[in-house]
């Protein structure tokens, strides 16, 4: 099969089109013919080798952890699902990558619903997945106002979207350029940077219940100061939330032991016309080294995604 991967940690360049063995699925797995794969930050710190996951990864890699397809392959004790199915979803997470070839195997996945683009479907999977499991560490609850720092990023504008549906109201930082896009997605917009208080003062907004920072900017104390109690923020990029009492989540995603998870429900509201996935670029899998640059260097609305040259859209 034909992927993109890396020999050695570098730069974009180090990404290259070669081929290799196609992946077989294990016992709760299936196998994909990849449509659409995510480029996400992990993905630029793991092939950087900056991560210290890096230290545990065979080389060469093939880099991506989120991809949709046509199921190609079950593995045993799969049910739900059939060989030609269309589906969306993440990569046995241990691996660290294996998304951006021409088959992938998914550990975690839903159907992707008809009228959803291959490319929003390919870039969401870990986004629903983190904000998912996010939102549900804040114990949110229908009407409370929740901030969201860094909310028009890969996973910010997936995260204020699921929000909403569960009746919160989102107020959302983003650089100026972005309120536009916050404001589509229903999302009251506020600019990033010290002082965040005052200009929620002059938005109107009086009450933050929940806060959420994505973007591991520093704002912890600013946020703890606008709930006014460590339990109401959550953290999924500041490696100094426990001196502020807050709680950083990593990694595991929000499947729960009944197989329950985000994927299904973003699925539903999409189809509902209730979610999107905003795309801020999409390459074809000879352009990864382009993808990756884009991804380092932004500037970012939404996610950045590789897609076959038949499902592309001009
Ligand atoms: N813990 C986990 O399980 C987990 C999972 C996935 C990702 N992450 C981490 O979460 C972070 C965000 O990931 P992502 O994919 O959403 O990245 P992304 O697409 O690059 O988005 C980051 C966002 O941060 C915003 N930002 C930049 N400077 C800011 C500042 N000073 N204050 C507030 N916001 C600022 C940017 O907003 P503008 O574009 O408007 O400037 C950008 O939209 C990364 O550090 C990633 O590694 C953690």
């Amino acid at each position: 099969m034909f992927a993109v991967q890396y020999d050695r940690f570098g730069g974009p360049e180090v990404l290259h089109l070669g081929t290799t063995d196609a992946p077989q699925p294990q016992a709760g797995q299936i196998r994909i013919r990849v449509h659409a794969a995510g480029v996400s930050p992990v993905d630029v710190g793991l092939r950087f080798g900056r991560t210290p996951m890096a230290a545990h990864l065979p080389l060469p890699h093939i880099p991506g952890v989120d991809a949709a397809g046509i199921v190609d392959e079950i593995g045993d004790d799969v049910d739900g699902v059939a060989v030609g199915d269309h589906v969306f979803g993440i990569v046995e997470l241990a691996t660290l990558g294996g998304a951006s070839a021409q088959f992938a195997v998914l550990q975690l996945w839903a159907h992707k619903p008809a009228t959803m683009p291959w490319a929003q479907a390919g870039a969401a999977g870990t986004s629903i997945e983190t904000a998912t499991r996010a939102l549900d560490l804040l114990d949110l609850r229908p009407g409370m106002t929740l901030l969201v720092d860094g909310a028009a990023g890969g996973v910010g504008s997936i995260a204020v979207q699921l929000a909403a549906a569960r009746g919160i109201h989102v107020v959302g930082t983003a650089r100026p350029d972005n309120h536009g896009l916050l404001n589509q997605l229903g999302v009251t917009p506020v600019t990033y940077g010290p002082d965040l208080p005052s200009r929620l003062d002059a938005l109107g907004v009086t009450r933050i219940d929940r806060a959420l920072d994505v973007a591991g900017a520093g704002s912890l104390s600013e946020l703890l100061d606008l709930t006014g109690d460590p339990t109401a923020v959550v953290t999924l990029a500041d490696f100094t939330a426990p001196t502020h009492g807050v709680r950083l989540s990593m990694g595991q995603l929000a499947g729960e032991p009944d197989g329950r998870h985000g994927l299904p429900v973003a699925g539903e509201l999409f189809t509902e016309g209730r979610f999107t996935v905003p795309i801020e670029a999409d390459f074809p899998f000879e352009k990864a080294a382009d993808a990756h640059r884009t991804a380092e260097h932004g500037p970012r609305r939404g996610k950045i995604v590789l897609t076959v040259d038949d499902v592309r859209e001009r």
